[in-house]
């Protein structure tokens, strides 16, 4: 993964941003977790503080730090001034941005949290893990998801010769279809069938692909570009955005980011919290 320079201050450096997280790979220290407690909100620990697994509430925890270093390194807002609300249907957004363009979206599945922000324009992100089904078999799974795709869409997934290269084109679909419902902030709620994909280059690690086009309701949207790639074999990302073809820009590539890149220069809201962190070190992992 590319990797450049963590915390500069410069704002154009800063302000169209791709980050990466690998949660599974990170063992919380107590240390970090109570530093971690100082920096959020307190409806964002109490959140966190629900969730039954530490896996998830790392990857919440690493989320909204990460939304946090991305507002302050592309708008230079002092830490203590950043305060996020969620608007009707559970989108992050910050509360005091007054005039700053600011725009960011998260998403946590698999092994990863991933971040992407845009200063000028609205954007969208998923990943998600390509793995086999669980508890079904392949044609089983496919059937129950028949009708979140198009026959565009099924009919390329069901061109791959192998189940895992199915299950690995399906996911693909899958972030694309979340990058854009998250983009536009509805979340899924309307027909997702409707927002059909036709994608051409494959994915590979390293690469990013932006020649996949968008159909809504049958409708070419020449407007929508996508940036996809593979963070690793196992998980593929999609980011959204809204631009002018005929403009060419380069794709953006994945920071990956460690847990001190991400609270570097974080400055406390208020005191660390000793129940919060005990509380989240003692929370029982998944079992896979
Ligand atoms: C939003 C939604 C698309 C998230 O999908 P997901 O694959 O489960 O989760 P991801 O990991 O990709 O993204 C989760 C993150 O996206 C952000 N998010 C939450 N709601 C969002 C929305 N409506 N649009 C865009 N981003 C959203 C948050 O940062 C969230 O992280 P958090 O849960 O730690 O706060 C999905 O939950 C959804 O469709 N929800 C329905 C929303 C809705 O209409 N609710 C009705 C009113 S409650």
């Amino acid at each position: 993964m590319n990797s450049r320079q963590i915390g500069d201050s410069n704002i154009m450096d800063n302000s169209n941003v791709r980050w990466a997280f690998n949660a599974n790979s990170w063992q919380p220290t107590l240390d970090q977790i109570l530093a971690a407690s100082s920096y959020i909100q307190q409806e964002e620990k109490e959140r966190i503080t629900r969730f039954v697994f530490q896996d998830d509430a790392k990857s919440s925890l690493i989320g909204r730090l990460m939304m946090r270093k991305f507002v302050h390194d592309s708008t230079l807002l002092p830490y203590e001034n950043i305060r996020f609300q969620r608007d009707d249907r559970g989108k992050p957004y910050l509360a005091n941005a007054g005039d700053v363009p600011i725009n960011f979206n998260v998403s946590h599945q698999g092994d990863y949290v991933v971040l992407a922000g845009n200063t000028m324009k609205n954007i969208g992100i998923d990943v998600m893990k390509i793995e086999p089904p669980l508890h079904k078999n392949v044609p089983e799974f496919f059937r129950i998801m028949k009708r979140q795709f198009s026959e565009r869409e099924w009919s390329k997934i069901l061109s791959y010769p192998t189940e895992l290269k199915q299950i690995a084109c399906f996911y693909r679909m899958w972030c694309l279809k979340e990058s854009y419902v998250k983009n536009i902030g509805i979340g899924i709620t309307v027909p997702l069938d409707k927002i059909s994909f036709s994608v051409k280059s494959e994915l590979k690690v390293g690469d990013i692909v932006s020649d996949t086009m968008l159909y809504v309701n049958n409708t070419l949207k020449e407007d929508w570009l996508f940036e996809e790639t593979l963070l690793d074999d196992r998980h593929a990302v999609a980011v959204s955005f809204q631009q002018d073809r005929n403009v060419k820009t380069s794709p953006v590539p994945y920071d990956s980011l460690s847990f001190d890149d991400i609270v570097r220069d974080a400055k406390p809201l208020v005191e660390p919290d000793a129940t919060f962190a005990s509380n989240f070190i003692s929370k029982e992992f998944k079992k896979i």
